[in-house]
């Protein structure tokens, strides 16, 4: 086995028990948030770089339009929020609800699908 292959069979080990243990607290499955990511990877990359929405690596307690280099709307600028659970449960759940005139539109609906997207925010490193 390449040392690549095995350090992806360790990170997809790792992402399963991280999987066990959310399912277990009642709370997100990141692998499950991995795979709902794909509705936001079309503006978000989780890499450090922006596309049309900024990077959201290292999303979890930043402050809202805080990634160096990318043009955020004044509204999400001007917030004062900072990246929590709860806030960012409310940000996807209805974006201009929280922030009126923010540029991103796109909502989760399901509570469930926010929790295991938020979890797999949280497990990943900052840029
Ligand atoms: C069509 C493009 C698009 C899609 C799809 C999208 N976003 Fe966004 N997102 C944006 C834009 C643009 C911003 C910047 C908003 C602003 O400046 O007001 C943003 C901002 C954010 C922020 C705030 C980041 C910060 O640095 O303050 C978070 C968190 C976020 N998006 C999460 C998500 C998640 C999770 C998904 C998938 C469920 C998603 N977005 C899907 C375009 C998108």
């Amino acid at each position: 086995m390449t040392m690549g292959k095995a350090l992806r069979l360790i990170s997809s080990l790792a992402m399963v028990a991280l999987a066990d243990q959310a399912a277990a607290a009642g709370t997100g499955d990141p692998a499950n948030g991995q795979r709902l990511f794909s509705r936001c990877s079309a503006c978000h990359s989780i890499q450090g770089d922006n596309k049309s929405g900024p990077a959201l690596n290292g999303v979890i307690d930043r402050k809202a339009a805080g990634v160096e280099g990318y043009d955020y709307s004044s509204a999400l600028a001007n917030s004062g929020i900072t990246w929590t659970e709860d806030t960012l449960d409310k940000y996807l759940a209805g974006p201009t609800r929280l922030v009126r005139g923010t540029r991103m539109t796109i909502s989760v609906s399901r509570e469930q699908e926010r929790a295991d997207i938020i979890a797999y925010l949280k497990s990943l490193g900052r840029p």
